[in-house]
């Protein structure tokens, strides 16, 4: 079974699938940090991130540098959303996941383009989102409970900033797929919204078996 995963940043789609596929018991990739592994890499080469050939020169990151928790920094996101326009850095980290995501034990990924470009045929398709101040606000949360500095004005005007250029750019837009089941976790905590996510799986998969094959 694929389950993909889309959604704007701090929608709560990260935590989502990656208990998605402890409950499924499933494989999973974030794929966000391949991104963010491109863009931190760039960083170091003092590439330009609006420059196609320094975002390619920037592909050829040593797997190792996924777990390195400064990726999440918001930093390294804002160059991530930067590099991921480019059609020929999509397309550079596109096998590696279509491979995971095809791979026979079944698969959870969570992206942006998850359920419309790298795994179309996914069994199930969530696109969770939340309103941007709700995003904003946990952001914020998060921020601060890392003891950094932050301004609740700065870190909305990031989202904002962020959902326009990954909503508006022309490769692989974010944007629900037309299949996919829409989880608004603007009013849900974070338990209730893992737990309608499980549901929505289980929904889809009985409809799947109720329907025979598409
Ligand atoms: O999910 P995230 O915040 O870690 O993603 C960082 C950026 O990477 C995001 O702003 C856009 C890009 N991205 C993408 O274009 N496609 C994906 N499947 C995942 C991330």
């Amino acid at each position: 079974m694929i389950i993909a995963v889309d959604g704007p940043t701090a929608s709560g789609k990260g935590t989502i699938s990656k208990e998605l596929a402890k409950h499924f018991t499933l494989p999973f990739l974030d794929t966000g940090l391949l991104y963010r592994a491109v863009g931190w890499t760039l960083r170091d080469q003092g590439g330009d991130a609006d420059n196609v050939a320094d975002a390619l020169a920037a592909c050829q990151f040593d797997s190792a540098l996924l777990d390195n928790p400064a990726l999440r920094s918001e930093v390294i996101g804002g160059l991530a959303s930067r590099v991921s326009v480019h059609p020929e850095l999509r397309r550079a980290l596109d096998k590696r996941q279509k491979d995971f995501a095809y791979q026979p034990a079944g698969a959870v990924l969570d992206g942006r383009d998850i359920g419309t470009v790298i795994a179309p045929d996914a069994d199930v398709k969530l696109f969770v989102t939340a309103s941007s101040e709700a995003r904003a606000v946990r952001r914020f949360e998060e921020m601060k409970r890392r003891g950094e500095l932050v301004n609740f004005d700065d870190i909305l005007a990031d989202i904002l900033k962020r959902d326009d250029r990954d909503q508006n750019r022309a490769a692989a837009p974010l944007k629900p797929a037309e299949d996919a089941d829409l989880l608004d976790t603007t009013n849900l905590t974070i338990g209730d919204a893992i737990q309608q996510a499980i549901a929505l799986v289980n929904a889809k998969i009985s409809r799947r078996e109720n329907n025979g094959p598409a």
